[in-house]
């Protein structure tokens, strides 16, 4: 039995009114979505409630309004993509709450389909006030989270409606959590993590519970140059927190306590001007990067030695790039890693669980990102689920 109620858990759901809280905080241009992948992520959920005879609500937050009503950040303008990518009609609420909002929901039949106004436009929402969440659960008979990437947000329509609903987790997040749990829950083992990225201080609590956590934790990005620093390495121009050495250090410690192997790269891509395909561009070994010069990507040779430490893992979860992805060509270390964990995932050696904004994109780069376990499109609650926490709206779905 899993330790949250699922959509499996659900009775006869005909004639009933679902809450669906479902991430539609989706990138617009030019007043258009341009990257529908949350929508997609909602739609198990939304059709088998809808074909099981439910009325759906969904609720969802949009931008951060900050309790003003602001038209452009309503949802009225992600309606019309969310219809298309359904495939039905879906009707538009222009509130989550209120006698407005009651009205309209009573004209719905079983299987219709609604989306509610965004809920941040009221400031109870990030306050997680008891007098929102019970004006939300006025509207339906049962709630359904299937917004992992919002979960980290202890908030009325996250949290607080949980407590207020017979509560259920989507299929999103059902998957997202199955995931996870294979990850870093109850993983097989030996585990590796790669954390990449352009800073440690947004990731110190990440590698501090992961240290703890994994067999062999690989270092990549700007990071990698803060830790390099920190063991005495001359970074020469290249980006690094040197205020974070002694941080660094300590980490290091602790991993070395915790038999956990830190692998920071030997050999790495340096040019004097970061541009694509710069002509000052060499690979060369840590230790001779000169002042001049800043590291822009992991090395060829070090890269294969990550590659075999991949092969002898039965576990990977992976966070940010390894070097400056999006200016070619700092990103063939982290295409070239991501392969072979999809080759590795392939082949059933590997389970591997990504997640991040730029995790995302550089798999996606790679062309490996259907060829992982899974694939989180979650940014901030990816992260501090990475730093051990517990998150909000998903401890509020756990069994009782
Ligand atoms: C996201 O885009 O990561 C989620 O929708 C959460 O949004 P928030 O950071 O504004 O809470």
């Amino acid at each position: 039995m899993t330790r949250f109620r699922t959509l499996d858990d659900l009775g006869d759901v005909r004639g009933k009114r679902a809450l669906v809280r479902v991430d539609l905080n989706v990138p617009m241009q030019d007043g258009a979505v341009s990257d529908d992948t949350r929508l997609r992520s909602t739609l198990p959920t939304v059709t088998e409630l809808a074909d099981k005879g439910a009325t759906v609500l969904l609720l969802a937050h949009f931008g951060r309004p900050k309790g003003e009503r602001r038209p452009d950040m309503s949802l009225a303008q992600v309606t019309k993509a969310y219809s298309h990518v359904l495939g039905r009609d879906v009707r538009f609420i222009d509130d989550c709450c209120g006698d407005g909002a009651r009205a309209a929901v009573a004209t719905l039949a079983p299987g219709d389909i609604a989306i509610l106004d965004n809920t941040r436009f009221h400031a109870g929402e990030e306050k997680n006030d008891p007098a929102l969440a019970d004006a939300m659960a006025q509207l339906g008979d049962l709630y359904v989270n299937d917004a992992f990437s919002a979960a980290h947000r202890a908030h009325a329509s996250t949290e607080g409606l949980a407590h207020r609903l017979p509560a259920y987790a989507g299929r999103a997040m059902q998957a997202e959590l199955e995931a996870l749990e294979r990850a870093l829950g109850r993983p097989e083992r030996p585990v590796a993590a790669v954390v990449g990225g352009a800073k440690v201080s947004t990731k110190l609590d990440v590698l501090r519970h992961l240290v703890a956590k994994v067999d062999h934790l690989i270092i990549g990005g700007g990071m990698a140059n803060t830790f390099l620093a920190a063991r005495g390495v001359d970074v020469g121009k290249s980006l690094a927190e040197h205020d974070l050495e002694t941080t660094a250090l300590e980490i290091l410690d602790a991993a070395e306590r915790a038999d956990c192997t830190v692998h920071l790269p030997y050999d790495v891509v340096v040019a004097k001007a970061f541009a694509a395909n710069p002509p000052s561009m060499r690979t060369c070994n840590v230790h001779e990067v000169a002042a001049d010069e800043m590291i822009l990507d992991v090395g060829p040779a070090a890269v294969e030695a990550l590659a075999d430490a991949l092969k002898t893992c039965r576990t990977l979860v992976w966070n940010g790039p390894l070097g400056a992805f999006e200016t070619p060509p700092f990103d063939a270390a982290t295409v070239a890693l991501a392969r072979t964990a999809a080759a590795l995932t392939q082949e059933g050696s590997l389970v591997s669980v990504a997640g991040g904004g730029d995790t995302v994109a550089a798999l996606n780069q790679a062309g490996v990102a259907d060829d992982f376990t899974f694939v989180s499109t979650a940014g901030g609650a990816f992260l501090e689920w990475m730093e051990g926490k517990t998150l909000p709206g998903v401890k509020a779905l756990e069994r009782e």
